[in-house]
Formats: C-alpha cells, sequence, structure tokens
C-alpha cells in the first residue's frame, strides 16, 4: 500500500481524492518539487525547499508549511515507504474554487500533495553506454524558471524524443540552448565545462547546481554562459542531470554522435567519467548523513 500526504493527512494513496475544481486540476495552477533520497536521507532537502518557496513566490501563492512542517512531512513518508532510495513529490496547488474563473478566489486553501515513489536511477548500461537526443525548439513560455505543475508544452516536448526512442529532448531558444524537457543540459568542450546561465528560460536544477560545485571543488574549469547550438553540435560531450536521472551522457543528438571526429566519439567521455565519480562519491556522503 502506497501512503501519500493530502492536505493534512496521510492515508493510502488509492484513498486520496481531490476537488474536480481544483485550480491544479482546471488550470495547472501549481508548483512542485522531486526530491531524491538515499539510503532513507533526503538529497538536499533544503534547496528543494528554497525553490520551492521561490516558486510560490512567483506564483504569489503563500506557503501553506514552515520548513520544519515540510520536513517533518518529508521524513514521515520517507519511513512510511518501503524503498530505502526514493523519490518525493512535493506538490502545491492554488486548490478548489466554487466557480471556474481564472483569476484567483478571493480566499484561497492550497491543496497540498505529497507522494513517495521508488527512485529509479538509470541502469549501470546507461550510464556506461550514454544515451540518445533530438532537438527541439523551446516553444514553453517566458517563466521556465518555475517548477510549475503547468508541464503541457514539456510533456510535448519529452514525447518527441520518446517517439524517435531517444531519452531526452534538448531545446533551443533562438539559437541558445535552454535545458532538456525535463532535465538541464551541459556541454564539455576542450575539457572546459559549459553550462547554460540561469534565467527564467531555464529551471535551475539542484542536481545542476551540485555538478557546478563539483567541478569548482575539483578544480575543473567551468563557464556558465548563453551556449549556442553550434557549439552543442561541436560539443566534445553532452550530459544532462535531472534529481531522477542525476547525470547521464548524452552520446547521440539528432542522429549524429556527438563528439564526432574526436577519440571518444558516441561514447560517454573522459570528463564525464569524473564527474560520475564524484557525483557516487557526493552521495555517499549524504548517506552518511555527513
Ligand atoms: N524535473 N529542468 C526541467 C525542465 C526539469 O523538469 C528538471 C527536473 C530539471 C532538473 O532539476 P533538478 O536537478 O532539480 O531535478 C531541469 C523533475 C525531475 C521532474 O519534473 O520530474
Amino acid at each position: 500500500m502506497t501512503l501519500c500526504y493530502l492536505d493534512g493527512r496521510f492515508l493510502p494513496l488509492a484513498e486520496a481524492t481531490v476537488s474536480p475544481l481544483d485550480r491544479g486540476f482546471l488550470f495547472g495552477d501549481g508548483v512542485y518539487e522531486v526530491v531524491p533520497v538515499y539510503s532513507r536521507r533526503p538529497f538536499r532537502l533544503a534547496e528543494h525547499l528554497g525553490r520551492l518557496q521561490r516558486s510560490l513566490d512567483a506564483i504569489r501563492l503563500a506557503n501553506p508549511l514552515a520548513p520544519d512542517a515540510w520536513r517533518a512531512r518529508v521524513e514521515q513518508l520517507i519511513a512510511a515507504a518501503e524503498w530505502d532510495d526514493q523519490s518525493v513529490y512535493l506538490q502545491v496547488t492554488r486548490g478548489p474554487m466554487a466557480v471556474r474563473n481564472h483569476a484567483f478566489p478571493a480566499t484561497v486553501t492550497p491543496t497540498v500533495f505529497g507522494l513517495v515513489e521508488e527512485l529509479v536511477t538509470p541502469p549501470p548500461a546507461q550510464v556506461e553506454q550514454g544515451v540518445a537526443a533530438v532537438s527541439a525548439a523551446d516553444f514553453r513560455w517566458l517563466r521556465c524558471n518555475v517548477k510549475a505543475t503547468s508541464l503541457l508544452a514539456n510533456c510535448l516536448l519529452r514525447q518527441m524524443s520518446m517517439d524517435a526512442g531517444c531519452a531526452e529532448t534538448i531545446l533551443f531558444r533562438d539559437g541558445i540552448l535552454s535545458e532538456g524537457a525535463a532535465s538541464n543540459i551541459f556541454v564539455v568542450r576542450d575539457g572546459v565545462l559549459l553550462a547554460p546561465q540561469q534565467n527564467h528560460l531555464m529551471l535551475t536544477g539542484i542536481t545542476y547546481d551540485v555538478v557546478l560545485e563539483l567541478a569548482a571543488t575539483h578544480g575543473l574549469s567551468a563557464e556558465v554562459r548563453d551556449i549556442a547550438d553550434a557549439e552543442v553540435r561541436a560539443a566534445d560531450e553532452l550530459w544532462l542531470s535531472s534529481s531522477t536521472r542525476e547525470v547521464l551522457p548524452i552520446v547521440e543528438l539528432d542522429g549524429r554522435k556527438v563528439g564526432a571526429g574526436g577519440t571518444a566519439a558516441g561514447v560517454p567521455g573522459p570528463v564525464f567519467r569524473q564527474m560520475y565519480g564524484w557525483y557516487q562519491d557526493f552521495k555517499r556522503t549524504v548517506m552518511r548523513g555527513a
């Protein structure tokens, strides 16, 4: 039986119900977080709760819970789940309306939902061999820094890669790399890690931050700046990052091998292997509670 949290109660998922007039259901009017949990310890929970607060601020919705209350609920969900490695989903919507109306109701009762699923990280073969991606024009809105539940554009874009048998869709806006449909994207060129700069056109991933921190800690040179489409296509290495996929090498883009012409064409590169090792070591410190 899967336990979830809904509006102040822990209950079996099968018994959880939400009003069809909930603004989350009718308008996608809500925000969310996905927190990975390793050995029953949440990874970067403070940072996830910080981003949740920023998303709530951006959509003008008061946080229904204080940080300690969020922590208590997350801990309870983690304790009740059957797996050691989990993915905790947290969502806040602007709650139910009396009548359908785009404008906010005078009184708002947010709907708070929490759910734990098993964390399924990429299988070793994917990490060893890498994955393929396609590219697409980024047709999302101009508030992509908000982790909003209104994800229709992301779903359509992600499905393009599914239809092509690929793992992710890499998005470009006006010739500049923004991110993946559900991940951040990194480029390696001449031994330098390139990361798109944080702005309203991309979500600043918690994993993105960890990757840049690990690069700084280990002396890998990194540049955070606009990355042109041509630079992505000429990359020595391409990676994606997200809470559930961690760091994953992309070895093919639009049917062309990444790193073509180099020694690591179409296979994960040496800088990825380093970063992957650093990331796994860093995870272990979290599992030990360090
Ligand atoms: N999404 N950009 C987008 C559009 C995303 O959906 C995600 C992750 C990221 C990476 O963020 P983080 O490193 O904090 O997971 C970037 C989650 C996993 C999801 O929607 O399921």
